[in-house]
């Protein structure tokens, strides 16, 4: 029998120890991973994922989140919210109140308005900082009036692809978080403030069930960071979890899929967080230029340890 465990990303690391309390005191895999994200969404320090994630490019911050149960397969996800402290916890209360699975915009604040949810800002000093760095580098003069209509003028001056590659390359950060409790479920949860200064709107594969995330208790669990795009196209997480229920390994899954995105010959870096039935664990990065490490801490550890993943090759 595995020890419950938990693992995440690399901005995760100091925080695995709160879903390990929860394991300890008989919570779920799905209590377990909403409790560590809560606390990397308020690190402030932390500029991809709720407090102090860099806004969009009308100076707006628009929160991506999900979760699922590996167990039920029962999914909660939000897409472009505003105006809440934990995106994950809304994107729980849609798996366990709403009769969808996702919900964005106005729709989910004001769902997550009923039930509830702590709202306030997620801006800090240093968020707002960027954001007026990107306005006076853009704009010499300064004075863009905060209307859709300029973003549209912008997006006119501009070589779009060109654009979105430097930001693609920058400013990207997520936070994936996935556990296996007492009764071997499992459960994988997923939060971002997207690409920073992105169009408004824009939704990555964090919030998309099969792209960003994915689990199922029959085969393991997976999750993305990175280019968001890439692994809407490819299906990424479900892609992983269907080459486990082929029969490749963990590793053998996660290469493989990390192979898929690099065959679409597009700009931007990806990479992924998995485990699988056997509590085994893995990440993966199309990057080659940093290593690729992620955090493993289980009900018997005092502190969490890093633990390598692969780097595929192009
Ligand atoms: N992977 C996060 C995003 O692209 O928004």
């Amino acid at each position: 029998m595995v020890k419950p465990f938990i693992i995440g990303t690399h901005n995760a690391g100091p925080f695995l120890y709160a879903g390990v309390d929860a394991l300890k005191a008989g919570g779920s895999a799905l209590d377990a991973v909403e409790a560590a994200t809560r606390l990397v969404e308020s690190n402030p320090d932390d500029s991809s994922v709720g407090l102090g994630g860099i806004p969009n490019i009308l100076g707006v911050q628009e929160m991506d989140a999900s979760l699922m149960c590996g167990r039920t397969l029962r999914t909660g996800a939000v897409g472009a919210l505003k105006g809440f402290i934990h995106p994950i916890s809304v994107a729980r209360k849609v798996l366990e109140e709403a009769p969808h699975v996702m919900l964005v915009g106005a729709g989910a604040e004001h769902f997550a308005r009923v039930m509830g949810c702590e709202e306030g800002s997620l801006e800090t000093e240093s968020s707002r900082k960027v954001y007026r760095a990107f306005v006076e580098d853009t704009f010499e003069h300064g004075g863009i009036d905060q209307s859709q209509e300029w973003v549209v003028t912008y997006a006119r001056s501009q070589n779009l692809r060109q654009w979105y590659e430097r930001l693609a390359d920058k400013h990207h950060g997520t936070v994936n978080i996935q556990a296996m409790d007492e009764n071997g479920d499992m459960a994988s949860a997923v939060s971002t403030s997207g690409t920073a200064l992105k169009f408004p709107g824009r939704l990555g594969d964090s919030p998309v069930i099969g792209a960003g995330n994915y689990c199922d208790n029959r085969f393991g669990a997976a999750a993305c960071t990175g280019r968001g795009e890439l692994a809407i196209r490819n299906s990424t997480a479900r892609t992983i979890i269907h080459y486990m229920e082929d029969g490749l390994s963990i590793k053998e899954a996660c290469f493989r899929a990390m192979k898929d995105i690099h065959a679409l010959k597009s700009f931007g870096g990806m990479n992924c967080l998995a485990l699988d039935v056997k509590g085994g664990t893995m990440s993966a990065s199309t990057r080659e230029d940093r290593e690729s490490t992620y955090w493993y801490m289980d009900v018997g550890m005092r502190a969490p340890e890093t633990r390598k993943g692969i780097n595929v090759k192009q």
